[in-house]
Order: C-alpha cells, then sequence, then structure tokens
C-alpha cells in the first residue's frame, strides 16, 4: 500500500491527461448507485476503482459477488474484474492516480429532517492527500444547493488546480445499468473546460446531455424527487378520502385515468419510501426556510400511510389479541433494500395493536423474517407493504382479511 502523500500542491503533477494511469475512481463506489456507475465506467473500457470505506463490500465485489441485486449487474461486475479494469479498495491511495473522481457516499437528513453535507465535505477531507491539480471532482450524490460552490472554493482554498462538477444521479435502483443509457445526464460545473471533460467521460454511455449551473442542476435534482413524492401523496392522500367514507378508491382511479390523458400520469397509491425521496423533500425544505409547505404535508400523508391501514384494519376487522402479518419488507417491488421501507413501520405500529407481528419477504436480507407460508398460514389479518411480483399469484382465502393498498392481490 502506497503511504499517504504528504507533498503539498505545488509538487503535484501538473495537468493534463497523461499524467493519470487510471482513468475514474468511484468513491462510494460499494454503494447502490457507486457500484452499478463504476461497472458500467469499466464496461465502457475506462481503467476504474471502487473506492468504499465498507471493507465487507469491497471484500465481496473484490471476490466477484454483487452485494445486493441489480439487474445485470454480476455478469458486468465479473468481466470488469475478469479483464482486471477495475480494482476495489477500502483505502484511498488509489485516487491520486484517477483523471475523474466521482464522490457518491449516502446524503442524509438526520433525525431532525435537516440535510447533513458534512459526511460529504468530511470525505472530501479524508482523501485531500491523493488529490491532485489536473484532477476533476464529479459529485454525484443528491446535495444541498450551495454544496458544489462551497468545495470548488475550499479545493482552491487548499491550492487546488482542480474541476468540481455537479452530475446529478437519477436512475431507479433496480434498473441503472439500463438507465444510464437511457437518461439524458445532467452536467453542471464551474469552467467550460470541466464541462467538457465531463461530457467526454459520460460521452461513453450517455446519449443526451443537459447543461445547467451547478445551482440549477442541485436543485433540479431535489425538485424531480420532490415532485415525484408529492404525486404520491396526493394519490395516498385521496386513497385514505375514499376508504374513509367506504369507497373502493380502484374504481375511483380506473373513472379518473380511462382514456383521459390529462390524468395518465397519475400514480396509484402505496407505501412511498426508500432512501431518496422523503430526504430529498426535506432537503428542498430546509433549503426554502420550511416554507414548502407541500413537501411537509406530503411528508405527513406518505409517512401517515401505514398508521392509517393499521386504523382501517382496528375498525374493520379488529387487531387486539390477533396475529398479523406483513408480506413485504423493501422498500419497493423486486428489490431487497430494506432502507427507510416503510414497512418496518408498519411492523412497529402493528406490535403496539396486535398480539404478534410475522413479516416476510423473499428477497431482504433479515433474521427477524420468517418464511412467507407460516405468515400466510398463522397470521389472521394480513398487510401486503412491498408488491413484489410473487405475491400477485397468491389465493388467499376470501375470509382472511387483507389490506393491499395497490390491489395488487387479487382476491378473487
Ligand atoms: N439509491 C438510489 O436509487 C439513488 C438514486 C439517485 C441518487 N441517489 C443518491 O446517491 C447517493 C448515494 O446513495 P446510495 O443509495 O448509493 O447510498 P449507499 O449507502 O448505498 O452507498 C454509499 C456508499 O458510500 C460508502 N461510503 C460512505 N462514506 C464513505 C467515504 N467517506 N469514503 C468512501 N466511501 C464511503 C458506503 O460504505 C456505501 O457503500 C445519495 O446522495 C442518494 O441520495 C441514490
Amino acid at each position: 500500500m502506497k503511504p499517504e502523500s504528504a507533498s503539498g500542491p505545488a509538487d503535484r503533477p501538473p495537468s493534463g491527461r497523461a499524467s493519470f494511469p487510471r482513468d475514474v475512481a468511484v468513491i462510494g463506489g460499494g454503494g447502490h448507485v457507486g457500484l452499478p456507475l463504476a461497472l458500467t465506467f469499466a464496461e465502457a473500457g475506462l481503467r476504474t476503482v471502487i473506492y468504499d470505506t465498507n471493507r465487507e463490500t469491497v471484500a465481496k465485489i473484490r471476490g466477484g459477488t454483487m452485494p445486493f441485486t441489480e439487474e445485470g449487474a454480476q455478469e458486468l461486475l465479473e468481466r470488469a474484474l475478469g479483464k482486471r479494469l477495475l480494482e476495489v479498495s477500502a483505502t484511498p491511495e488509489f485516487l491520486s492516480e484517477c483523471r475523474f473522481l466521482i464522490l457518491v457516499i449516502g446524503t442524509p437528513v438526520d433525525e431532525h429532517l435537516k440535510p447533513t453535507f458534512t459526511a460529504m465535505l468530511r470525505a472530501i477531507d479524508s482523501c485531500s492527500g491523493e488529490l491532485r491539480n489536473g484532477q476533476i471532482l464529479i459529485l454525484r450524490s443528491t446535495i444541498f444547493p450551495g454544496i458544489s460552490a462551497h468545495v470548488q472554493k475550499d479545493l482552491e482554498a487548499r491550492g487546488l488546480e482542480m474541476g468540481v462538477a455537479f452530475c446529478p444521479e437519477r436512475v431507479a435502483e433496480g434498473r441503472s445499468l439500463r438507465e444510464f443509457r437511457e437518461l439524458p445526464q445532467i452536467v453542471s460545473a464551474f469552467r467550460p473546460e470541466t464541462v467538457a471533460a465531463v461530457k467526454e467521460l459520460f460521452g461513453r454511455f450517455t446519449p443526451e446531455f443537459i447543461e445547467m449551473t451547478p445551482m440549477e442542476a442541485e436543485l433540479c435534482k431535489l425538485m424531480t424527487n420532490a415532485s415525484r413524492y408529492i404525486q404520491f401523496a396526493i394519490a395516498n392522500q385521496f386513497y385514505t378520502i375514499a376508504r374513509d367514507h367506504g369507497l373502493d378508491f380502484d374504481r375511483i382511479l380506473h373513472g379518473c385515468r380511462h382514456n383521459y390523458p390529462r390524468m395518465a400520469g397519475m400514480p396509484g397509491p402505496g407505501f412511498a419510501a426508500g432512501p431518496c425521496l422523503l430526504k430529498d423533500t426535506m432537503q428542498l425544505a430546509a433549503f426554502s426556510q420550511n416554507s414548502f409547505l407541500l413537501g411537509h404535508s406530503a411528508m405527513l400523508v406518505n409517512e401517515g400511510l401505514p398508521g392509517k391501514l393499521v386504523e382501517l384494519a382496528r375498525r374493520e376487522v379488529g387487531l387486539s389479541g390477533k396475529t398479523t402479518g406483513i408480506l413485504g419488507m423493501a422498500f419497493k417491488a423486486e428489490s431487497d433494500d430494506p432502507r427507510d421501507s416503510l414497512s418496518y413501520k408498519l411492523r412497529n405500529l402493528l406490535t403496539l395493536e396486535s398480539r404478534r407481528v410475522l413479516c416476510t419477504d423473499p428477497y431482504v436480507r433479515d433474521p427477524s423474517l420468517t418464511t412467507l407460508e407460516r405468515v400466510l398460514s398463522e397470521s389472521d389479518v394480513l398487510f401486503l407493504a412491498t408488491p413484489h411480483r410473487v405475491y400477485r399469484g397468491l389465493r388467499i382465502p376470501e375470509d382472511k382479511p387483507l389490506f393491499d393498498v395497490w390491489s395488487w392481490i387479487p382476491r378473487r
């Protein structure tokens, strides 16, 4: 392992592509966004490095095993390692040899729903000994507006001639390998030469670019996610209005959408969860000094849906003394990712209301879960919490209550 460089900026190699024996490093490259991206660069023939502080993840990737499910990724990983285009490290020493550094670590909100950008700034700080003149740092995490400018100034203050770009990730987990090649890439930077270099990098697989200023791009990404979150909240609020009046929301939704193009984009109801939508809506709320009323209202509706289902079940079939069962613990269908899943919130609420709660999921690795067969046979009341495909074909007896917001499991 190379020792961390103690040299100052003046001693660092000059700008220019030839100075860098490797093309691109993905910092946080073992994560849900970073790993598929690193694999896509390697597949495009670039000498790619993954740097991730999670040693267990690094060992898995090095050993040729995907640490999570992502369509098509296992095959790409094996190919990249086989061609020796991918190096994986839990320490940052390779970074100094890469022309592009892409930072894509988690950017959560804290327990008070406030953005915590310190993790990102700390991550840059911890790599600072490996930063070199001529490198380009691409921020890809979803970030609080103004962070890109802060990072560019911070690097300049360290005496580094580095370009900073913000190129937000917009793919959906599970489909990312396909979407990297289909979605336009937003590119923003502080210098035209940085924009040009970043376009050259992503141009290996990206079909189209949209140029913006960094602040516009930062807001664009937050507004995209907040907008989706609000759309889900509309459907969920309409669902609860209909159910509170004893009406079948499916029939209403069908009436709204059928052959009526202006409502074609209306989503159906369901748990709006996961590591992005809520926290990005809250980042936008913080940026607007908590005057983003629609965002906060959407949070109340979406986060309130598990409680609403429990209330309906209590009212309609009773929960006291009963065994309740939850089908699906991942935050969305066909995923093995339980991060910020509302299934767990539902479990907490049912723990208070019922005698015991049994939970299952075909993909999530969690020792507290049990088999589908046991949940089906031992539960008095069932809740669908993730509409995995495998549940679609279930035949649940008519007399067993099922709370299924998606109307995913046919009842007859
Ligand atoms: N998951 C998605 O579908 C998605 C989609 C678009 C955008 N995003 C955004 O992408 C960012 C990353 O999300 P994710 O889901 O990939 O997160 P993740 O938690 O799956 O991955 C982050 C990775 O970074 C590593 N890491 C943390 N600190 C590090 C450090 N200092 N140095 C090196 N590695 C470090 C972690 O070990 C982890 O493997 C977030 O800002 C998120 O909002 C996510």
